[in-house]
């Protein structure tokens, strides 16, 4: 293991969920030594998930293999301090954006949970970050990005190529439903890095927004009529797929499938209890629906592809954003419960983050 300075000693600390329901305590915790192929990673930067919102009986559901006391949060940013055997590319110092696994079922770990000051992640879904790219602003990726690239390439999901260098696919269309999401500003992008066009939805306050992350046309999701639009505006191309985010999302994401030429898959980020039903009644009138495990990637060969091999260099030559922008509601770990009720209140095209410098 390798550490960024054996002269000092910090203290590691962690936001505790003490049960499913709560409460939340801030409790000393064993700094971190990393096993092999992972990292620790003093976090700069927080960013909170609707998964971390969950209270009560739902948290039991969601995961039902979490040990409790836990610590939630999957979206970090900060600087490497210690290096596990195995690491090939990162180094103590690199400044970095991580997918913190412990709530995955792989995983489980209190000491991998995002909610921490000192936190260990896997080097297979971390990403160094240019020097231009903010703590605050990179914090925003890891879920949504690993949710959106789950839905895209996962091979049980719609089974696109990973973003590569020269494809050409302009007559192939994805379709981002609720792409004003963090999930959906991420999967426009992926899928534009992966050659498509990209059809999309999302509220109009949005759509500015939405065609700068490279989708062709954007389509307000409330309209009566935005079935039709969706499919007038497809023109004919072929559908490769869609990414079906925000509540309602399955419902029209089926009846577009069932109205266009192309390969009727759908992968849904929506966590609907009936999507699974659907997807077999679906699978008899051809519609291939899955549901998305964002956590998939920490697994699979879709998160290094995504997280080592793409990213750094995209985010660095400005072929990728992050997005949406981040909304600091605090600094410390005492404020990402104010953070977990801000997002829970509702937000509009922007992630809320949690500082970590105080
Ligand atoms: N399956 C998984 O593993 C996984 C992982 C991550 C997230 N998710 C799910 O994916 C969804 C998005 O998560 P997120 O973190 O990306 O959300 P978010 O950024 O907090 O979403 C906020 C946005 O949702 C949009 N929205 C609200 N209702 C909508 C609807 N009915 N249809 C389409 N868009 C709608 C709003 O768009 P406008 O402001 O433009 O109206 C708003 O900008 C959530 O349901 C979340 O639970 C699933």
């Amino acid at each position: 293991m390798t550490t960024a300075d054996p002269t000092t000693t910090p203290q590691n600390e962690a936001l505790f969920l003490l049960g499913p329901g709560g409460p939340f305590v801030v409790r000393p915790t064993p700094m971190p030594t990393p096993g092999a192929g992972e990292l620790v990673v003093r976090v700069r930067a927080i960013a909170v998930n609707p998964v971390d919102a969950i209270t009560g009986p739902l948290r039991r559901l969601v995961s039902p293999w979490v040990r409790f006391p836990t610590v939630l949060g999957s979206d970090v940013a900060g600087e490497v301090v210690a290096v596990g055997p195995d690491v090939t590319d990162l180094r103590v110092g690199d400044r970095v954006t991580a997918f913190a696994a412990g709530q995955e079922k792989a995983r489980n770990r209190a000491s991998e949970g995002g909610f921490q000051r000192y936190v260990t992640v896997l080097e297979r879904v971390t990403t160094r970050l240019p020097a231009d790219v903010a703590f605050d602003r990179a914090a925003v990726l890891p879920l949504a990005l690993a949710t959106a690239a789950a839905g895209l390439y996962e091979t049980d999901q719609l089974g696109l190529p990973v973003p590569t260098v020269g494809a050409a696919r302009a007559d192939e269309v994805v379709l981002v439903w609720g792409a004003s999401t963090s999930v959906g500003m991420n999967a426009v992008q992926l899928a534009r890095a992966s050659s498509y066009t990209v059809v999309a939805t999302a509220g109009r306050a949005n759509h500015d927004l939405v065609r700068s992350l490279g989708a062709e046309t954007v389509v307000d999701y409330r309209d009566a009529d935005v079935d039709r639009q969706v499919v007038a505006a497809l023109g004919g191309r072929r559908l490769v797929g869609t990414v079906a985010i925000g509540k309602g999302s399955l419902g029209h994401a089926l009846r577009i499938a069932r109205s266009t030429p192309g390969t009727k898959r759908i992968a849904s980020a929506y966590p609907d209890p009936v999507t699974s039903v659907r997807s077999r009644i679906e699978r008899l009138r051809g519609v291939h629906v899955t549901a998305i495990w964002g956590g998939t990637p920490v697994v699979s060969p879709v998160g290094p592809a995504v997280f080592r091999d793409f990213l750094p260099a995209a985010l660095a030559d400005g072929r990728f954003r992050p997005a949406p922008e981040p909304t600091v509601v605090g600094h410390g770990l005492e404020a990402l419960p104010t953070a977990l009720q801000t997002l829970r209140n509702g937000v509009s095209a922007t992630k809320v983050v949690v500082g970590m410098d105080a």
